[in-house]
C-alpha cells in the first residue's frame, strides 16, 4: 500500500456513490430488531422501483439512540426514522421518491443528538464498518502514513498524546501518553500491545459499539501505538459474548493484511505490526489487566499483584502497552486534528469527550459521546428526557461494580474524572444507569454486590469471603430481617475488603454500598429491625 493506491481507492469510491443514501444500523442492538431483514427489505424496494441508480442502501454501525431502534437514517435529507419494520421500510422509499419524505424523529430524539460531541463516534452510524474502502473515505489510515513518515519518530508520537491529556477510558483515567513512555523506555527483545475489550460492568455497551461499528479505527490507533512504543504483535480481547464485534474485527484485520497496513514493512517502512483476536470466556475479573494477560497467555484468568507492571513486564514477560477500546479510538482524531485541538475540550484536568451508556430508567436511552465537563444533569435531563412516566430522579450509578451512586442533588457536578471520584464515585469505563424514585437503593447495592461476589475469582480470602458475608448482610437488610449491629458490621466489612484484596475487584466491590450508605443512609435505617 501507497499513498497512490489509497488515493485510487477513494477516487473510485467516490466516483460509485450514489444521489441518495439509506444508512440502515446494523449494530447489535438494531439487529436484534430484525435491522438485518428491514435492510433487506429497502433493497427490495429500491430494485422494484428502478431506483438502483439513484439509492445506495447502506449497512451502517450504532447511532446512538438505542431505545428507539431500529433506526434508518437518509442522506443528503438528514432525516432519521425510528422504529423501523420490515412492514414500513418499503414506505420510507416511497416517500422519498414521492418528494415527501420528512423527519421522523421523535421530539424527544433532537435533543438526544443536540449535545453531543462526536470524536471517537465520529463514523459510527455513517460508514460500513465491513468495507475498508468506507473507513478510507473517511481519512482512516492516512494519520497512520503520517505518522511514519512525517512526524520525526515515535517519541514525537508520544509527545503529541502527552499533550493531548488523554487518559485511559477503562476506568482508572491513568494518563495515556505517560504509560506509552513507559513502555518505549522499556528494554526488551519483544513489546506488545494489547486492546482491552473485555467490557463486563453491567449495562456499559461503549466498546462492543466501536468495536462493532468503527473497528478500523481501534486498529489504527493500536498500530500508531506499536509504532511510538516499539512493538511488532498486538492482542485484542474481546468477550465472547461480544459475536459480532468479533467478527467484524477479523473481517477488519483481514482487510487490513490484504492492503499491507498489517504484516512487514507496513507504508514501506520499516515498521511491522500483527494483529491477532483472543476471545475472553466472559469473567468480569478478565477485563483486570494482570488477569487479561494471564488469559492471553492460556493461563487461568486470575490477577497477580503489582509491580511489576504490564509496562514494565507484561505478557510473556515482555513490556506490554495495555489500554482500552476507548483509547485507542482517541489515538486518530488527536494527531489528525492536533494534541491542542484535543487539550481544548473538556476540563483542566479531564480532557476531550467521553462516550457513556445512558441506560435504566431514562426516556432516551443509547449511546452519547458528549465533552468531559457536561454537567450530569444535562445529561440525564437534557439529552435523556428524564425518567419515563414523569417519575423523578432520583439518583444515577457510574463505573459499575467499582463505583458509586450519585444522588439528583449532586447533578449540577461537571462530568470529569475529579468530581466523579469526590463524590465517591468514579468515571468507569462509561455506564451511566439511571434511577427513579420507585428504585430501593439498598437493592441496588446488594445487586451490585451480589455481582462481584460471584466474579469474584476467589484468589484472595478479603475478597472471597468478604463478598459473599457483604451480601448476606444486604440480603438480610433487604428482607428486613437486619439489626444496626449487622449494618455496623458491612460497614466494617466494606474497610477491610477495600484495604486487603489483591486487585481492583474485591478494592473497590464495597463502594456502592459505602455510596448509597453516604447518600441513602435512611433507606438502610428503615429496613432495619427496631
Ligand atoms: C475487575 C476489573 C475489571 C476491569 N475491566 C476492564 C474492562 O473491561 N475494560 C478495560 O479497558 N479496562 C478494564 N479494567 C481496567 C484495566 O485493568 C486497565 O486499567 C485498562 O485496560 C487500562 O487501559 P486504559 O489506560 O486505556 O484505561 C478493569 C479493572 C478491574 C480491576
Ligand atoms: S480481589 Fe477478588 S477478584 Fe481480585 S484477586 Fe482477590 S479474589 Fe480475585
Amino acid at each position: 500500500m501507497d499513498v497512490e493506491e489509497l488515493d485510487s481507492i477513494v477516487q473510485k469510491q467516490r466516483a460509485a456513490r450514489k444521489e441518495i443514501c439509506i444508512r440502515c444500523c446494523m449494530a447489535s442492538g438494531c439487529v436484534s430488531s430484525r435491522s438485518d431483514d428491514i435492510k433487506t427489505a429497502m433493497q427490495k424496494a429500491v430494485a422494484e422501483k428502478n431506483l438502483t441508480n439513484r439509492v445506495e442502501v447502506r449497512r451502517v454501525g450504532c447511532m446512538g439512540l438505542c431505545s428507539q431502534g431500529p433506526l434508518v437514517a437518509v442522506d443528503p435529507q438528514g432525516l432519521m426514522y425510528e422504529h423501523v419494520t420490515v412492514e414500513s421500510a418499503p414506505s420510507i422509499i416511497d416517500a422519498l421518491v414521492g418528494g415527501k419524505a420528512q423527519a421522523e424523529l421523535g421530539e424527544a430524539g433532537r435533543p438526544f443528538f443536540a449535545r453531543q460531541l462526536m470524536v471517537v463516534r465520529a463514523n459510527e452510524g455513517r460508514i460500513d464498518p465491513e468495507r475498508i474502502e468506507d473507513y478510507f473515505d473517511v481519512g482512516g489510515y492516512r494519520t497512520l502514513l503520517r505518522v511514519l513518515h512525517e512526524m520525526h519518530g515515535p517519541s514525537h508520537v508520544i509527545e503529541a498524546i502527552v499533550k493531548s491529556g488523554l487518559r485511559g477510558r477503562g476506568g482508572a483515567g491513568y494518563p495515556t501518553g505517560l504509560k506509552w513512555g513507559t513502555v518505549a523506555k522499556s528494554g526488551g527483545a519483544h513489546k506488545f500491545v494489547v486492546c482491552n475489550g473485555d467490557e463486563g460492568d453491567p449495562g456499559a455497551y461503549m466498546d462492543r459499539s466501536v468495536l462493532e461499528s468503527d473497528p478500523h479505527k481501534v486498529l489504527e490507533g493500536m498500530l500508531i501505538a506499536g509504532y511510538a512504543v516499539g512493538a511488532d504483535q498486538a492482542y485484542i480481547y474481546v468477550r465472547a459474548e461480544y459475536p459480532l464485534a468479533v467478527s467484524r474485527l477479523q473481517t477488519a484485520i483481514r482487510q487490513a493484511k490484504q492492503h499491507g497496513l498489517l504484516g512487514s514493512g507496513i507504508y514501506e517502512s520499516p515498521f511491522n505490526f500483527n494483529v491477532e483476536v483472543r476471545i475472553g470466556a466472559g469473567a468480569f475479573v478478565c477485563g483486570e489487566e494482570t488477569a487479561l494477560m494471564a488469559s492471553i497467555e492460556g493461563s487461568r484468568g486470575q490477577p497477580h499483584p503489582r509491580p511489576p507492571y504490564p509496562a514494565e513486564r507484561g505478557l510473556w514477560g515482555y513490556p506490554t502497552l495495555i489500554n482500552n477500546v476507548e483509547t485507542f479510538a482517541n489515538i486518530v482524531p488527536i494527531l489528525e486534528r492536533g494534541p491542542d485541538w484535543y487539550a481544548g475540550l473538556g476540563t483542566e484536568k479531564s480532557k476531550g469527550t467521553k462516550v457513556f451508556s445512558l441506560t435504566g430508567k431514562i426516556r432516551n436511552s443509547g449511546l452519547i459521546e458528549v465533552p468531559m465537563g457536561i454537567t450530569i444533569r444535562e445529561v440525564v435531563e437534557e439529552m435523556g428526557g428524564g425518567a419515563p412516566g414523569g417519575a423523578r430522579v432520583k439518583a444515577i450509578q457510574t463505573g459499575g461494580p467499582s463505583g458509586g451512586c450519585i444522588p439528583a442533588e449532586h447533578f449540577d457536578t461537571p462530568v470529569d474524572y475529579e468530581s466523579l471520584f469526590n463524590l465517591g464515585s468514579i468515571m468507569g469505563s462509561g455506564g451511566l444507569i439511571v434511577m427513579d424514585e420507585h428504585t430501593n437503593m439498598v437493592d441496588v447495592a446488594r445487586f451490585y454486590m451480589q455481582f462481584c461476589m460471584e466474579e469474584s475469582c476467589g484468589k484472595c480470602i478479603p475478597c472471597r469471603a468478604g463478598t459473599i458475608q457483604m451480601y448476606d448482610l444486604l440480603t438480610k437488610i433487604v428482607e428486613r430481617r437486619g439489626t444496626l449491629r449487622d449494618l455496623e458490621q458491612l460497614e466494617e466489612l466494606c474497610d477491610l475488603v477495600k484495604h486487603t484484596s489483591l486487585c481492583g475487584l474485591g478494592q473497590t466491590a464495597p463502594n456502592p454500598v459505602l455510596s448509597t450508605l453516604r447518600y441513602f443512609r435512611d433507606e438502610y435505617l428503615q429496613l432495619l429491625q427496631p
